[in-house]
């Protein structure tokens, strides 16, 4: 197998990235591809697609090649410590650790490819790219069925997430560093919306984890750190 390229993504570590790339549309990345793939004759056209699929190597895993073998039953976040059989998640820790993910092509330009509503971390080895057809990869919702505990949202998701005072102008300030932005509404937007689920392991939120530090996660060229007020849930940011 090839890699096509490796992603560019706002994503530096696996803690602060979303589940899905969809939640965090302000998210983004770039793929520029090999020479071998030469990239300004092979994706000619691809630009007439709003979406596209990307198949990846979570190459981030920590059981990389390593002798444990994989979990077949996981812990999904959403289902507050209860197990399903791996297939029926979209967990990393995988046979084959290959991730597909939906995501938005904003723009091609000498054939790299701008997108936005992503889950990929920087540095994710690309296999292929594949435009998102509506008519035949949809599934129209009154035949389309997913289990339950992934429908229903809990309710931690969607908190109130505002930032002080002080780390907005740090923020303001940092704009300039950053790699994928150069507004702050486009910046704080994304940070907002990975914030409004709760991104923290259940052992975070047991209170273990290590320390008392308030958790931090790297996002483009900033180290966002958050705190988590008990219900109504609230998250405090700085930066
Ligand atoms: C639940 S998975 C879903 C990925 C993909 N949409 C899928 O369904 O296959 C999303 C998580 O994968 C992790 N991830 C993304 N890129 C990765 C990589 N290259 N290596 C390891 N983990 C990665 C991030 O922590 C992210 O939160």
């Amino acid at each position: 197998m090839k890699v096509i390229g490796r992603m560019r993504s706002c994503f530096r570590r696996r803690f602060g990235a979303p589940r899905q790339g969809s939640v965090v549309a302000g998210s983004r990345a770039i793929l520029k591809m090999t020479a071998e793939c030469n990239a300004a004759m092979s994706t000619d056209s691809l630009d007439q697609y709003s979406h596209v699929w990307l198949i990846y190597v979570f190459h981030e895993n920590t059981n990389l090649g390593g002798k444990s073998q994989v979990k077949s039953k996981v812990r999904p976040p959403r289902l507050g410590g209860e197990k399903v059989g791996l297939f029926a998640t979209r967990t990393p820790h995988r046979p084959n650790p290959i991730g597909l993910s939906l995501v938005k092509l904003d723009r091609i330009k000498d054939g790299v490819l701008y997108m936005s509503g992503i889950d990929l971390l920087d540095g994710t080895p690309i296999l292929d790219v594949k435009p998102y057809l509506p008519p035949t990869d949809s599934i129209p919702p009154h035949l389309a069925r997913a289990a339950a505990w992934f429908e229903e949202l809990p309710g931690v998701d969607n908190a109130r997430v505002t930032i002080r005072p002080e780390a907005m102008q740090q923020l303001q300030f940092h704009v300039r560093d950053l790699e994928f932005y150069d507004a702050y509404e486009d910046v704080w937007g994304a940070i907002r919306d990975i914030l409004r689920f709760d991104i923290r392991s259940l052992t975070m939120k047991d209170g273990g984890g290590g320390g008392r530090e308030e958790p931090n996660f790297h996002f483009d060229n900033v180290l966002v750190y958050f705190s988590v007020s008990p219900p109504p849930l609230r998250h405090l940011c700085l930066c």
